[in-house]
């Protein structure tokens, strides 16, 4: 765990209607308290709650995020679509991109590639989704395939700044299964020596996603220089998501 910010970003899917919003303020209340400033809490609920989410967040220091973007910036004919333009028009300040959810429905790293373009001119910042499914893991090549994703991803981005990087092995993403803590120590370390690298920017923001629930937290805050979750499944149950954030800083 690295001592300055720790990212939290909730990711609540195709989750929650108008009455979840009341499900979130024993967050709010948390975020408020001086204990635990360094959490830097991002709800990303569905489109549709965004409203309901920005009046409830007001006057706290939570952001807000969206699960995707449009890759073409402004307007077009894309019927279903939402832009850049469109999220950060809204105060929406996050965007999560190449979810593996995502990239299963059709995202390639190209079409990826483009919608980081638009959303970075939209000054949004990306949370950027990358990871090994487990025949990959098996076959010993999980860096390899992280590596790929990042260089097609981040083609033409040279400033890192505004872009965190969330590692989500694919196969432990609402499974219950996490890597163990000396293999996720090490791609933590090989994204981070790659980055940095690649980029002017040596303050780069890595992640962890996949699983993130109360009991494994203990062990995953001990992983170097992880700056913060990406969490699903637990980040919709408060006093679940509190009780992460709680172990993670004390
Ligand atoms: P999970 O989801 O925490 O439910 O595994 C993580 C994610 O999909 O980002």
């Amino acid at each position: 765990m690295t001592n300055t910010n720790i990212y939290f970003i909730a990711n609540w899917k195709m989750f929650g209607d108008l009455t979840s919003i009341n499900t979130i303020n024993n967050v709010i209340k948390l975020s408020k308290n001086k204990k635990f400033k360094k959490a830097k809490i991002v709800y990303c609920p569905p489109y549709t709650l965004l409203n309901e989410f920005f009046k409830k967040i007001k006057n706290t220091n939570i952001s807000i995020g969206a699960q995707d973007c449009h890759e073409v910036q402004e307007f077009g004919a894309f019927t279903g679509g939402i832009s850049a333009s469109q999220l950060k028009q809204v105060g929406v300040n996050y965007v999560i991109l190449g979810h593996s959810e995502r990239r299963a429905a059709g995202d390639t790293n190209k079409k990826i590639n483009k919608k980081i373009i638009s959303a970075l001119k939209k000054k949004l910042n990306i949370i950027l989704c990358v990871g090994e499914n487990l025949k990959e893991r098996k076959k010993g090549i999980s860096f390899n395939v992280v590596k790929k994703q990042l260089d097609n991803c981040l083609k033409q981005v040279k400033n890192l700044k505004p872009v965190l990087i969330a590692y989500e092995p694919i196969w432990s993403i609402g499974t219950g299964k996490i890597l163990n803590i000396s293999d996720l120590n090490l791609i933590i370390k090989q994204i981070r020596i790659y980055l940095n690298k690649k980029s002017k920017n040596k303050n780069i923001k890595i992640l962890y996603g996949g699983s993130v629930n109360p009991k494994n937290i203990l062990d995953l805050k001990k992983v170097s220089n992880i700056n913060g979750f990406l969490i699903g499944n637990s980040s919709q149950k408060q006093n679940i998501f509190v009780d992460i954030i709680k172990k993670s800083i004390i």
